[in-house]
């Protein structure tokens, strides 16, 4: 293939943050992004080259898309995976991840038993239909976590239920349709940015660790702090989760290490993740620009560390919502080692991501106390940010 610039076109599903790096990282190979979001005005539309206002599932808006672009990918759940192999298949446009993956894995039973078939290690789980089935699994398991099948993000869409007692109630929360999993005792939960490129090439980031709280991710360190045999084993395990995956792009997987050691797929997203944006600072080639690159068939860059790296998220108030106004930002920017990235959207609600700071430290030190000094500057940083009032 012989590549010339400019590029070509790419067409994005989701306009949000992710669709906003995507487009940050695109335009310096001389990639131009349309994005289709039903939001007006939506975080990816400033930097990209246009945007269709359409719903993710809607087929005109989406075809639409196909029309105007080279290549499609999607950065939400959300995207339709007939509409997009049709619209793909109409205008002779490839569709990276395939669809066929995204439409697996925006059902988490369906995810979870096709990991399974493919004897990749996840926590036990079982569908559940009805409280008294419900019951018997939060006893059998001692303790589930309930997640709704399809939709959730952020932690909404899951409830953890400790109690036979609680079945009932915690059912009709996710809304009926769910599975229970096991409620894993973590060690620590990790995720691995991973890379599928032409011909089934596949490469993998240094291994993150999340921070989680309320099961929203807070921090994310890089390289992970965990023992040599853990990174291996998660290493492994997310290669095999890439040799199953079909289609080219990023996935982000994450993992949970249990206290045993052990590597447990509980996720998988067919696009960016909020756990690889450390990347942007801390390898030389992004997460962002290697999905491009990837959608597009194009060389991989490089996954390995120039630099551990910190990214804790600015998030919404938790108590109510308030204008997207950010203040005491003069102190990140008089930070030499810190990044900032604002998403740029218009309404900070309770815990949206709104963005992000990633702290780097230039000096490769691989021990831990680099990183547990990165990790406590980037939360005293980001703590000192807020959305109130004076
Ligand atoms: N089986 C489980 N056991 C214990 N904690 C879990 C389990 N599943 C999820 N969690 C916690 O909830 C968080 C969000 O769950 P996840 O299934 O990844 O949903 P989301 O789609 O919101 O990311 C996880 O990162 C983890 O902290
Ligand atoms: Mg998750």
């Amino acid at each position: 293939m012989s590549i010339t610039l400019p590029g070509p076109t790419l067409g994005v599903v989701g306009g949000g943050q992710l669709g906003r790096m995507l487009a940050e990282a695109a335009s310096p190979l001389g990639v131009d992004v349309v994005v289709l979001d039903p939001t007006p005005a939506c975080p990816a539309s400033g930097v990209a080259r246009d945007q269709i206002v359409a719903d993710f599932d809607d087929s005109d808006g989406i075809f639409e898309l196909a029309a105007r672009v080279d290549a499609l990918t999607f950065e939400i759940e959300l995207a339709d995976p007939e509409v997009l192999a049709a619209a793909g298949e109409e205008h002779d446009v490839p569709v990276h991840p395939d669809p066929g993956t995204l439409e697996t894995i925006q059902d988490k039973l369906v995810q979870t038993e096709a990991l399974a078939d493919a004897g990749i290690p996840v926590p036990e789980f079982a569908a559940v239909a009805t409280a008294r089935g419900l019951e018997r699994v939060v006893e059998e398991f001692d303790g589930v976590m309930l997640k709704a099948r399809r939709g959730g993000y952020d932690g909404r869409g899951n409830v953890p239920v400790h109690e036979p007692s609680g079945a009932a109630d915690a059912l009709a929360a996710v809304g009926g349709d769910a599975m229970a999993e096991r409620f894993v005792d973590f060690e620590r939960e990790i995720a691995v940015m991973g890379l599928k490129g032409a011909d089934g090439a596949t490469r993998t980031y240094p291994v993150t660790e999340t921070i989680h709280r309320e099961e929203i991710l807070r921090e994310s360190v890089a390289p992970a702090r965990a023992s040599d045999e853990v990174i291996a084993r998660a290493e492994a395990v997310a290669t095999d989760v890439l040799e199953f995956l079909d289609g080219r792009g990023v996935y982000g997987i994450e993992l949970f290490e249990t206290r045993e050691g052990d590597v447990l797929v509980n996720e998988i997203a067919p696009r960016p993740h909020n756990s690889g944006h450390w990347t942007i600072e801390g390898t030389r080639t992004s997460q962002f620009e290697n999905h491009v690159r990837a959608v597009l068939g194009w060389p991989l860059g490089p996954t390995e560390l120039v630099a551990p790296a910190v990214t804790a998220n600015v998030l919404g108030d938790t108590d109510e919502s308030r204008p997207a106004t950010l203040r005491g930002v003069e102190a990140v920017l008089g930070a030499p080692e810190a990044d900032l990235h604002w998403y740029g959207k218009d309404d900070a609600r309770p815990l949206r991501k709104m963005g992000h700071l990633t702290l780097t430290d230039g000096t490769l030190d691989s021990d831990g106390a680099t990183r547990d000094a990165l990790l406590s500057r980037a939360r005293e940083l980001r703590d000192g940010l807020t959305f109130r009032e004076a």
